[in-house]
């Protein structure tokens, strides 16, 4: 069961206006992490300037991004198991692949028969699953693109397909990214074997935003948020433990998580956030000692000044 009120953190912590946070990423993701920004730079903020700043479970990267663009790390490594996101991130930290992906997202004609056609083609190249990763990723329900995830009918004021399709901004994002791709080395692998591998790193970072949902309570049930939705959480804990550099990860709420943060004694808070939909819902931040959580409305108060 979740510790009482003693632990709880709504007295102190405001809700995160995500509009507020400037958005980075070229993805709408789901469980995406923009509403935790602010507090990403006060746990950075409050030790020496960190070597390298690790996510192990990138997807949509906000986190990462702002740590590079903001430069609160010497540099970024960010790791991402599914392909398709891969192949976004691999392609913009390429020679040429940011201004060609830029240039395909704004001559794209968007029609629901462009976008049926895209999407059914076997990608022969990086670059080309890269495109229909960004295209699907804005067409599709919630950003979800694991399989089974449905195109939009009406969308954003009965715009469609259209809703979230922001040619000019994604373009400007993918090439923002590039020009600073210098301070991001991104890896296409399992998260957990690169978080085993740079464990004795003392002065990493690491901020890890798994995939989990708690059970029961999936927004649709018996469908997943992501390709690879299935981890061994039980070895992950494990390899937090082991790790010599700071970490900070981030769950959904659920007894079952409190349980493996209490068996290695790590600090934990549940933090209130915004879903896209506006329901309140209740993050778990797990480290090693949480107490400047309590601080963050303190440090930022208007969490708007971004
Ligand atoms: C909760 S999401 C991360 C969201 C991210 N923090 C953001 O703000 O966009 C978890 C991500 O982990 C990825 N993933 C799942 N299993 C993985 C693995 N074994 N190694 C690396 N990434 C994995 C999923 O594809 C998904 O993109």
């Amino acid at each position: 069961m979740y510790q009482p009120a003693l632990f709880d953190v709504d007295h102190l912590a405001s809700i995160v206006n995500v509009a507020s946070v400037p958005q980075r990423s070229p993805f709408r993701y789901p469980g995406g992490k923009t509403w935790l920004v602010p507090r990403i730079r006060r746990w950075l903020a409050r030790r020496a300037r960190a070597g390298e700043f690790i996510e192990p479970f990138a997807g949509g990267a906000i986190i990462s991004l702002t740590v590079a663009f903001e430069r609160l790390a010497e540099h970024v490594t960010m790791i991402e198991l599914d392909e398709d996101v891969a192949a976004v991130w691999q392609t913009i930290m390429s020679d040429d692949g940011a201004e060609r992906l830029a240039s395909e997202i704004l001559a794209f004609d968007m029609t629901r028969d462009a976008v049926v056609d895209a999407l059914a083609r076997t990608p022969g190249s990086v670059p080309e699953r890269a495109f229909q990763t960004v295209l699907k990723n804005r067409v599709c329900h919630g950003g979800i693109m694991a399989a089974g995830s449905g195109l939009l009918k009406e969308g954003e004021n009965g715009r469609g397909l259209r809703s979230r399709w922001y040619p000019e901004t994604l373009a400007r994002r993918i090439r923002a990214i590039a020009a600073i791709r210098d301070r991001i080395t991104f890896i296409h692998d399992d998260g957990l074997e690169a978080l085993a591998q740079r464990a004795s790193d003392p002065q990493a970072a690491f901020f890890i935003d798994p995939p989990y949902t708690v059970p029961g309570k999936g927004k649709r049930a018996g469908s997943r948020l992501y390709t690879h939705a299935n981890l061994d959480h039980g070895r992950l804990f494990f390899l937090a433990d082991s790790l010599a550099g700071d970490f900070l990860m981030t769950y959904d709420a659920a007894d079952e998580v409190v349980a493996m943060a209490e068996q290695h004694s790590f600090d934990y808070r549940r933090i209130p956030m915004k879903s896209t939909h506006h329901a309140q819902m209740r993050e778990l931040l797990i480290s090693r000692n949480l107490d400047w959580v309590t601080q963050v409305s303190e440090a930022y108060p208007a969490d708007n000044d971004a």
